[in-house]
């Protein structure tokens, strides 16, 4: 199974705090920045270390740290970015592509308006966009990632619903998805439900 929940209990009282509407921007800023930090830390709890030889105040020890395998986060315009300073903050050399994607508000169909991505081959790609509802912008954003060689990919949500993540697998059967919360279902705006609106619009008060 390709879709990994997040269970730290604090994963719930944020989604919480987050689907409520009278969240104003900047706690919802706060919260997003908060999960997306739970979310950093469990898609690279694999991260490869070495090990490094350092002396202590009192002795020598061999200890380990993060080796050299090049890590490149994508959020997915605009919303996206509302998770992406985790990232910049717990790893110093992590490279920042973006790729900017939109909904049409008739048709839900993504519209690709910006790309700009730093060599993908041999890295380790986190794609992190907070909602993924049909799942069109993932997979738009998935086709661009492995078209300029991208191997290793992890997809980072706030928020999934069932029908998303039924297409990414269907796409992409190998990545992993991590998630906040497994959501019921899109309705008939595609929007997703409980959910909790238009995230770009909450996170930037628009
Ligand atoms: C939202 C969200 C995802 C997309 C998910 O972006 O951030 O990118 O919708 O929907 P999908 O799975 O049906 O494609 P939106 O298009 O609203 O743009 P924004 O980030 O600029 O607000
Ligand atoms: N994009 C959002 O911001 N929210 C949804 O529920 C679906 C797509």
């Amino acid at each position: 199974m390709p879709l990994h929940v997040h269970q730290h209990p604090l994963a719930a009282h944020i989604i919480t705090h987050l689907r409520d509407k009278t969240t104003k921007p900047a706690t919802f800023r706060t919260l997003a920045y908060q999960l997306s930090l739970l979310l950093a830390i469990e898609a690279t709890s694999e991260i490869e270390t070495v090990e490094k030889q350092i002396e202590t105040p009192l002795e020598a020890v061999t200890g380990r740290v993060l080796a050299h395998q090049p890590l490149v986060v994508v959020p997915i315009l605009r919303a996206g970015l509302g998770m992406l300073q985790p990232f910049t903050d717990l790893f110093p050399d992590v490279s920042v592509g973006y790729i900017g994607l939109e909904r049409d508000h008739d048709t839900a169909l993504a519209r690709s308006y910006y790309c700009k991505l730093p060599p993908l081959k041999n890295t380790r790609v986190l794609l992190v966009d907070p909602m993924l509802a049909t799942g069109g912008s993932a997979v738009k954003a998935l086709d661009v990632i492995f078209g300029r060689g991208a191997t290793e990919v992890d997809l980072l949500n706030i928020v999934a619903a069932p029908e998303g993540v039924a297409i990414v697998e269907k796409h992409y059967p190998a990545i992993r998805i991590f998630s906040g919360a497994l959501d019921r279902e899109l309705n008939a705006k595609k929007y997703i439900l409980p959910g909790l609106g238009d995230f770009g619009d909450r996170l930037y008060g628009t």
